[in-house]
Parts: C-alpha cells; structure tokens; sequence
C-alpha cells in the first residue's frame, strides 16, 4: 500500500460531507449487511457514497458486492473501485492476492490501516462515507472515532440480552468520544416459518425500546432474518436486496445526509490524534 506521502493530493480531491459509523458491541449481528444495505439505499436515492471496511482482520464488504477488482493507484492517491451501482469501495481483501489469506496485525499495524484507508484514498466527492467497523470497543473502533471525522454512528444488535448489553457498551464509547448515534437498528428479530408464514421471535422478545430508552436513541427498524437476504449477499448479489423492513433506516439516513455537513472534511481536515 502507498505512504501517507499522498495525504496533501487527496486533501485536495476529497471532499467527504457525512461519515457514517456502522457500529455493535458483539460480532456477528449484521453490521457489514447493514453497511451494505445503507450505501445500496442511498445509491438507488442517487447519493454518492463509499464504504471504508475497517474490519481488517475480517473483512466482509468485497464479498457482499461480489467484489475482487484490486484498487489502483494514481497521482493522487489509491482509487477506489466502484460496485455496479457505483459505490466506492475500500477494503483490506483488495489488497490480497489470496482474500482467503489471514490478516496477522496487531494494534498499532491496525490502527494505521484505517488511518491510510482515510488518508490515502482518492475517495472524491461523496455524500456519505460509510465506516463498517469491526466488533466492540478495540483498538480500530477506538481509531474510528478518534481520526475520522465521524458524525453519525448507527448501533446494530440483535435481541439477544448479551448482545443489547454489549452494544451498550459500544455505545458509551461513541457518547464519551462525543459523537452523535443516529439510532439503534435491532437484525435478526423475528423469523418467518417457511410453513406456516407464521412470524416467530426465534431470538427471543425485543429488547430494542429499553436499550433505546438507556442510551438515548430511537429504534430505526426491527429486520427479520431473511433467507433470501441472506443468499443474495453471501453470494455478492446484495445490490439486489429488496428490504422493505429497511425503509426506516434510509429514510433517517436521508434525512442525516440532507442536514449541513458538521464540517466540511477532508483527510488535512482530521485533528492528529
Ligand atoms: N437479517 C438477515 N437475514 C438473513 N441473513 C442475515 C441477516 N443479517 C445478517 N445476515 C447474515 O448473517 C451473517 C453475519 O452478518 P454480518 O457479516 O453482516 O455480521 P457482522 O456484524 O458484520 O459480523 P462481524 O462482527 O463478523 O463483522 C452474514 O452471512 C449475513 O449475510
Ligand atoms: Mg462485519
């Protein structure tokens, strides 16, 4: 990968308003599927968007797209490649040979991937860039937070107790970092019986509203585990997702995209951490 040596030429390019983090407490809730289907949305509402996959060791946003085309490199900076609706894309598996390969980094390796994947990145004129974050309150979410100019966070859990209570967590780290979560989306909260079409709660009564209640955010939506959802972006088809369930969801991120830009940010403008 190139040097931060590119920092000054993409400062002049990118012009970023909105920086979206994607956040939970436990893995595995859905967080890179929200990702995905929040830049799908706002595509289809032609917004320009990116998605910065800063879980490096586990990265999933390629595969949801279908994605192997290795970003290039110009005067400016790493190119982005963009997805058949034109989302850009950053992710640490572009950058393998093997995306099977594991990715064996530390801390320190970490937190300056995703500063470069900031820094370094002709990403251009965007509406929202969206940050798909790793689980918890570690080292890269940490990094997020504090060299990105994040200005709105959504917190994604599922109705499992362990999963409220540690997305709570997380969302104590977005509230001492100062930044603003946007709302809770609740995944996997109900199941439809392919037999009978009888919805069931297949993880156990929402817990969604009193989370809400604690941290002080609004409940988007509640998605059912869908198996159809789940075949079209393990199969790198999720620009074809139809969620209806997800229309909440978009319509608050429109809503945070049409506000005025917390600032105007560009990699000179990210404070040193
Ligand atoms: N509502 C849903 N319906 C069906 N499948 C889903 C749903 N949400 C997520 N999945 C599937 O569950 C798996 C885990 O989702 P995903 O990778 O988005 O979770 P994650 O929170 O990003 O995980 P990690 O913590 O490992 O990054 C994926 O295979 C995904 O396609
Ligand atoms: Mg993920």
């Amino acid at each position: 990968m190139e040097t931060a040596d590119n920092e000054s030429l993409t400062s002049q390019v990118n012009h970023v308003r909105h920086v979206l983090a994607v956040a939970s407490g436990k893995g595995g809730v859905g967080k890179s599927l929200v990702s995905a289907m929040a830049a799908v949305e706002l595509a289809r509402r032609e917004l320009r968007v990116g998605i910065l996959d800063a879980d490096i060791t586990g990265p999933s946003i390629p595969r949801l797209f279908g994605m192997t085309a290795r970003p290039e490199s110009s005067m400016v900076g790493i190119l982005p490649p963009e997805t058949t609706t034109g989302i850009k894309i950053i992710s640490m598996n572009l950058f393998l040979d093997d995306s099977g390969q594991p990715v064996i980094w530390r801390g320190p390796l970490l937190t300056s991937a995703i500063k470069q994947f900031w820094t370094d990145v002709a990403w251009g004129d965007l509406d929202v860039l969206i940050i798909d974050l790793p689980p918890g309150t570690a080292d890269v979410p940490l990094t997020a937070f504090q060299s990105l100019p994040v200005d709105g966070i959504l917190m994604v859990t599922t109705p499992q107790e362990l999963a409220g209570m540690i997305v709570e967590k997380a969302a104590g780290l977005a509230k001492q970092m100062r930044k603003p979560i946007l709302g809770i989306v609740e995944n996997m909260a109900m199941v439809t019986c392919p037999h009978c079409g009888e919805g069931f709660e297949l993880f156990g009564p929402s817990h969604a509203q009193e989370l809400a209640d604690r941290i002080g955010a609004p409940v988007l939506a509640r998605l059912p585990i869908d198996p159809d959802v789940a075949r079209q972006a393990d199969t790198g088809h999720v620009e074809d997702v139809q969620m209806p369930s997800f229309a909440p969801v978009t319509e608050a991120l429109v809503k945070y995209v049409a506000t005025t830009a917390t600032a105007f940010t560009t990699p000179n403008s990210v404070p040193a951490p």
